[in-house]
C-alpha cells in the first residue's frame, strides 16, 4: 500500500476508525494529520471497545508506530486521560509520538468554544466543545502555542502570558465572563509537558525515513470531506481541511509520496451537529437508521441524524480526494429495509443539481431527487465475500459503484474485526 491517505467521505463517523484498524495490519506506522478531541473513532475486538479520539486507530497492532502528526491540535488533558484508559485496556503506548509542531489546546480555546457557541443562539454549530475551532483560530493568527513551546518553559510563560492577556480581555469584556488565571494553567500544563516529554518529537522526519525505507503508512483522517473547512457545509462544518490533500500537510510527507486515497462511506449518511442535510429522514425510517445503526456520537452521545445515501454530495467528495478505492461502511444496517433510496441528484427551483451549491440558502432549499432499490431483508453480517451477499445487495454497491466513478475497495458488514470483505489488493 505504500502510503495510503483514509478519508471520511461524508460528516464524519463512516467508519474510518474500524478500516484503519483492519487495514494497519499491513503498515508500519499510522498518522493523524487533522483534527482533535472532536474525532471519536470506535473499534470492537471481540467484547472490548476501544474509543480513539487522538490516538491514532492502528496503536491496536503491535509494532506499528503510530503518530499525532502536526496538523493536529492536542489538548494534553484529554490525551493523557485517553492514553491511561487505552493502557488500563493493556495497550502500549511506546508506539506513540507526537509532532513538537503540533499545536496544544488551551482552556481558553475550552472556554471561547462554548461562548461562541452561546452567542450564535438559534444559528449555533454544535460543535462537540473540545476547543478545536478557537485552536486553529489561533494557529492560523499566530498566537498558538505548540508542543516545542510546552517543553521549553521559558518560551511557554512567555507566549501563555502575551496570549492569556488578550484572551482574559475577551472573555471579562465582551462575554462577561471571570478571568483564567495564568498561575494554574502555567502549573497545570507545565505538568503536562513533563509527562508527554517523551512523545514529542520530529514526526515528519520519522514518517520521510520510513517512506524512503518503503514502510507501508496509513494517513489517518478525522471528520470527514462534508466537515471540510473548504469544500464543506461551511460555516456548518470544522476548522481544519479534513480532506486528502491535508494528509500531506498534516504529517510533512509531500504530496507526492501519497499512492492511494480510500474514501469511507456509510450505506446511507448521518451528521452530528447543525446545517443542512438533503437526505435527512424526520419520519419513521430515520428511527429505524438510528436504532438499527446504533447512531449516538461517540465523543458527546448525541442522536446523529440519519438519512438516504446522498450521492450528488458522495460523487463531489470522491473527486476532491481523488479517491482511488472506497469503503462502504454498516451495509448490514439496511438488511430490515423492503425499499432503499440513493438521491441522485437534487433539484433546486424547477433546476436540476448535480453538485451540492455553495450557498447554503441554496443546499438548505434542495429537493433530493431519488432513485429506488429494492431491499434484501436478510442478514448480510455474516458474509466475507461478495457472492454471500444477496443479489440486491450486490445490485446496490454496484450503483454505488457506478454513481461515485470510485472501485469498491471494502465492505463492512459488521462492527468486529473480521466483518469486512475484502475485494482488492492494497498491497499493490
Ligand atoms: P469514525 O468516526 O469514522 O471512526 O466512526 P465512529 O466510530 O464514530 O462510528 C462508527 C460506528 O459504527 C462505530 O461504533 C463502529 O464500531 C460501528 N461500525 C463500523 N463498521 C460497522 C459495520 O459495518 N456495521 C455496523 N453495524 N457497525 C459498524
Ligand atoms: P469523527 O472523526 C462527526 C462536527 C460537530 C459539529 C461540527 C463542528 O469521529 O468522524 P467542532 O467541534 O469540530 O468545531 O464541530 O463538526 N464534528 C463531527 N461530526 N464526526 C466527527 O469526527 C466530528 N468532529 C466534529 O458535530 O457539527
Ligand atoms: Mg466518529
Amino acid at each position: 500500500m505504500s502510503v495510503m491517505a483514509i478519508v471520511g467521505a461524508q460528516w464524519g463517523d463512516e467508519g474510518k476508525g474500524k478500516i484503519i484498524d483492519e487495514l494497519a495490519d499491513r503498515a508500519a506506522f499510522v498518522a493523524r494529520y487533522q483534527g482533535g478531541g472532536n474525532a471519536g473513532h470506535r473499534v470492537l475486538h471481540g467484547e472490548k471497545e476501544f474509543a480513539f479520539h487522538l490516538v491514532p486507530a492502528g496503536i491496536l497492532h503491535d509494532g506499528v508506530t503510530c503518530i499525532i502528526g502536526n496538523g493536529v491540535v492536542v489538548d494534553p488533558r484529554g490525551l493523557l486521560s485517553e492514553m491511561d484508559d487505552l493502557r488500563q485496556l493493556g495497550v502500549d503506548l511506546t508506539r506513540l509520538f507526537i509532532s513538537e509542531r503540533a499545536h496544544v489546546v488551551m482552556p481558553y480555546h475550552f472556554a471561547l468554544d462554548r461562548l461562541e457557541e452561546e452567542s450564535r443562539g438559534s444559528e449555533r454549530i454544535g460543535t462537540v466543545l473540545r476547543g478545536i475551532g478557537p485552536a486553529y483560530v489561533d494557529k492560523y493568527a499566530r498566537n498558538g502555542i505548540r508542543m516545542a513551546d510546552l517543553l521549553d518553559v521559558d518560551v511557554f510563560r512567555a507566549k501563555l502570558a502575551a496570549v492569556l492577556d488578550q484572551k482574559n480581555r475577551l472573555i471579562t469584556q465582551i462575554y462577561g465572563q471571570p478571568p483564567l488565571s495564568l498561575e494554574e494553567i502555567h502549573t497545570e500544563y507545565v505538568g503536562y509537558a513533563q509527562q508527554l516529554r517523551p512523545y514529542i518529537t520530529d514526526t515528519t522526519a520519522m514518517l520521510q525515513t520510513a517512506y524512503e525505507e518503503s514502510k507501508p503508512i496509513l494517513l489517518e483522517g478525522a471528520q470527514g470531506a462534508l466537515l471540510d473547512v473548504d469544500f464543506g457545509t461551511y460555516p456548518f462544518v470544522t476548522s481544519s481541511s479534513t480532506i486528502a490533500g491535508n494528509a500531506s500537510t498534516g504529517s510533512g510527507l509531500s504530496p507526492r509520496c501519497i499512492e492511494h486515497v480510500l474514501g469511507v462511506y456509510k450505506a446511507y449518511i448521518t451528521r452530528v451537529g447543525s446545517g443542512p442535510m438533503p437526505t435527512e429522514l424526520f419520519d419513521a425510517t430515520g428511527d429505524q437508521l438510528r436504532a438499527d445503526g446504533h447512531e449516538f456520537g461517540t465523543t458527546t452521545g448525541r442522536p446523529r441524524r440519519c438519512g438516504w445515501f446522498d450521492a450528488v454530495a458522495g460523487r463531489f467528495v470522491a473527486k476532491l480526494n481523488g479517491f482511488d478505492g472506497m469503503a462502504i461502511m454498516k451495509l448490514d444496517v439496511l438488511d430490515n429495509f423492503e425499499t432503499i433510496r440513493i438521491a441522485t441528484s437534487y433539484r433546486l427551483g424547477g433546476r436540476e443539481l448535480h453538485a451540492p451549491p455553495a450557498n447554503l440558502n441554496d443546499l438548505a432549499a434542495c429537493e433530493p431527487v431519488y432513485e429506488e432499490w429494492p431491499g434484501w431483508m436478510t442478514s448480510t453480517a455474516g458474509a466475507t465475500t461478495m457472492d454471500e451477499l444477496p443479489g440486491a445487495a450486490r445490485n446496490y454497491l454496484h450503483r454505488l459503484e457506478e454513481l461515485l466513478d470510485t472501485p469498491l475497495t471494502l465492505v463492512s458488514v459488521g462492527p468486529g474485526r473480521g466483518q469486512t470483505i475484502h475485494l482488492r489488493d492494497l498491497t499493490v
